[in-house]
């Protein structure tokens, strides 16, 4: 074989294995759920909080499982408190509860929610943003569920 021919050989092998991974790589599919891209984890999951130890006084606010709890009223009645994602819908920044304000911070473009999810302002980046997703609380004993 000339050294030309061996070459073009070992190239288009070389090729034929690159494309093979590639499309074998392409066409995989997960068996996992996909998690939701806006935050707040796989839907259908569910996240607690330990009302004997954890979120005791209003303004108090707890991330489980990307899910922001946040106490907004005394008692132990669902109404007592707000769970929202914990990942901006904007860019994926990571959200806080900023209790001296009474708002949900993004820590990415400090755009900023109620605890019911309505933004009050937009990011400081010049983009827009949705309102975050709520989830339903349920009480059972002192555990506090949330579910996406
Ligand atoms: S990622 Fe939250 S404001 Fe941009």
């Amino acid at each position: 074989m000339e050294r030309n021919e061996f070459i073009k050989s070992l190239g288009l092998g070389v090729a034929l294995v690159c494309t093979g991974s590639c499309f074998s790589a392409c066409g995989k599919k997960s068996d996992t759920p996909t998690p939701d891209p806006a935050g707040g984890g796989t839907p259908g999951t569910t996240a607690s909080v330990d009302l004997s130890t954890q979120i005791l006084t209003v303004g108090a606010s707890l991330v489980v499982k990307s899910i922001l709890f946040i106490r907004t009223a005394t008692g132990n009645a669902a109404s007592s408190f707000s769970a929202t994602q914990a990942i901006c819908p904007h860019q994926g920044g990571a959200l806080s509860f900023i209790q001296a304000s009474n708002y949900i911070q993004c820590s990415l473009h400090a755009a900023r929610y109620t605890t019911a999810g309505s933004i009050l302002a937009q990011p400081s980046d010049g983009g827009t943003t949705t309102a975050l997703k709520v989830y339903p609380l349920t009480i059972s004993g002192n555990t506090l569920t949330a579910t996406t």
